[in-house]
């Protein structure tokens, strides 16, 4: 989908399919559209008269047009702007999408007539046009056959506003984001016969086309840093295990100590030898969802040229049953020399996460470490699907930025603790931990289990199990890959890290 944006002029906006106008919360049509309906003979006033449309945020009407006007008009509600969100100006963009993708039209002209709000009108609509990306995403490659009607048709929308060239320079940077975000979703979206270690490192390898650093660790070079933890998750699977590496540098400071973010790549869960039920099993493709989130936030770091230093490190594996894979009791020697009595060998995220934080911190120096795994089904408990995910962090300042980002971008996260009473769950008679707690607080214990792993370093996870994948339609999503993380870690670093 190709976004334009233009000066406001209602005979321009007469080339596309549909033109939308807004209309304010008493039911009032914004300049744009008193202008459309004096030409069309009072059309847009009689519809509203006429119908049962209040003005409400995202509410739409759609009039077939006359020969005097547009093919079709959208009236769309904005309902309070006073004090407007950014993701809510997004679901206003992505609401129009939604409603319309496979209607037949092809061009869809936005008209957004200044308003008086807490946020800027070129934001604003650079906002509206975020959104219509967002929502205009979809994964069909598999989908050979597709009936024509159900196919997504708009090619561009143009989003025409007061001041057209500042919107145009806002969306910029905020399309860099975006294209992170596209990213993220074709990978947790492929299956993992597609997304495996093997291929995820080629993918990954394919960044330096942005201006990125990698580096990929294979199994001979984990067994030598002694990534015992790591390696034992991924013993069952003929795919080789992996570690991939990716380096923005962007800081005019060359010494700067970086940001690090790490990701747990479980390109496919199925439990190991403590098997998963059938059940909804297909679903644990998405357990890479942490990684595809620092993958698509390292694109959009590296296409908007983000002026700060960023280390992305992805833990690559595939959790199979073998007669080869690890056993339930089996204890394992982590490359922090800390040993692990594996109980179950489903908790095997922040195995992976376990070596991956350690070595991060050891390699890398950096000034801050967050990871993001698909850790629990126990946050889902907590806290839902679709709605925050899980933040735990042993430092409140860091804590507080990441979860001020969320509010502000809408990839919202919400505080758990972590405490030393969580923490002796996971003791282990024959071993320094074990890879499980109790019955209760299951998302709190696996997180006391990575802050061992951690060396002090500040740092923050994210247990994004609930949020990375949806069984609902949203305003800025169709169900499957969300692309929840990318826009939270690159607001909270814009925020805290730059130049
Ligand atoms: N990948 C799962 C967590 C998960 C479950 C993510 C459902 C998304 C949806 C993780 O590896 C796992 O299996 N965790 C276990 C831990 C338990 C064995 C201590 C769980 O949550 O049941
Ligand atoms: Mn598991
Ligand atoms: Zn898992």
């Amino acid at each position: 989908m190709d976004i334009k944006f233009q000066e406001l002029d209602l005979d321009n906006s007469a080339a596309s399919d549909v033109v939308v106008v807004f209309v304010d919360e008493n039911k009032k049509l914004l300049a744009t559209g008193q202008k459309l309906d004096a030409k069309t003979d009072g059309s847009l006033s009689r519809a509203i008269e006429h119908s049962h449309f209040r003005g409400k945020r995202g509410e739409t009407l759609t009039i077939i047009g006359s020969s005097k006007g547009p093919k079709r008009i959208i009236l769309c509600g904005l309902g309070k702007v006073k004090k407007l969100s950014q993701r809510q100006a997004e679901e206003i963009g992505g609401g129009l999408i939604a409603g319309h993708q496979t209607g037949g039209i092809k061009q869809m002209a936005i008209c957004f007539d200044d308003v008086d709000s807490n946020m800027d009108n070129a934001d604003i609509a650079a906002r509206i046009a975020v959104g219509a990306r967002l929502r205009g995403y979809r994964f069909d490659k598999y989908r050979t056959k597709e009936p024509e009607h159900k196919k997504p048709t708009i090619e561009t929308v143009t989003v025409m506003c007061s001041d057209a060239k500042t919107a145009g320079e806002r969306f910029q940077p905020m399309n860099s984001v975006l294209e992170g975000v596209y990213l993220t979703r074709d990978l947790i979206s492929e299956p993992a016969n597609v997304i495996h270690p093997e291929s995820y490192v080629e993918v990954i390898k394919q960044l330096v086309g942005d201006g990125l650093e990698i580096e990929i660790l294979g199994e001979k070079e984990m067994e030598k840093l002694g990534m015992g933890s790591l390696l034992g998750v991924g013993q069952g699977s003929e795919k080789e295990s992996h570690i991939a590496i990716m380096k923005w540098n962007g800081s005019k400071n060359k010494d700067e100590q970086p940001v690090a973010l790490v990701g747990k790549g479980v390109t496919f869960d199925t439990g190991g030898i403590s098997l998963k039920p059938g059940a909804g099993m297909e679903e644990m493709k998405f357990d890479m969802g942490g990684s595809a989130i620092v993958v698509g936030t390292m694109r959009a770091l590296a296409r908007r040229k983000a002026p700060v230093n960023v280390i992305g490190v992805v833990g690559l594996v595939e959790n199979m049953p073998s007669g080869n894979a690890q056993r339930p009791g089996d204890v394992v020697t982590s490359m922090s020399g800390q040993t692990i009595e594996i109980i179950n060998t489903d908790a095997e995220g922040r195995l992976v996460l376990a070596d991956a934080l350690w070595y991060t911190q050891q390699e890398f120096k950096p000034q801050v470490m967050v990871d993001l795994a698909t850790l629990t089904g126990a946050i889902i408990v907590t806290l839902g699907e679709d709605q925050y995910s899980g933040l735990f962090s042993s430092d409140d300042k860091l804590a507080e930025q990441l979860h001020k980002a969320g509010e502000d971008t809408g990839d919202k996260t919400w505080r758990l603790p972590l405490t030393d009473e969580y923490d002796e769950a996971i003791n282990s008679p024959i071993a320094d931990m074990k890879n499980m707690g109790g019955r209760g607080a299951g998302s709190i214990t696996a997180a006391q289990f990575l802050k061992r792993f951690t060396n002090d370093v500040p740092w923050a996870h994210i247990d994004v199990a609930g949020v990375v994948w949806s069984k609902k339609n949203t305003k800025i999503y169709e169900k499957g890959a969300t692309g929840y993380g990318v826009r939270l870690l690159d607001r909270w670093i814009s925020d805290n890290y730059e130049d």
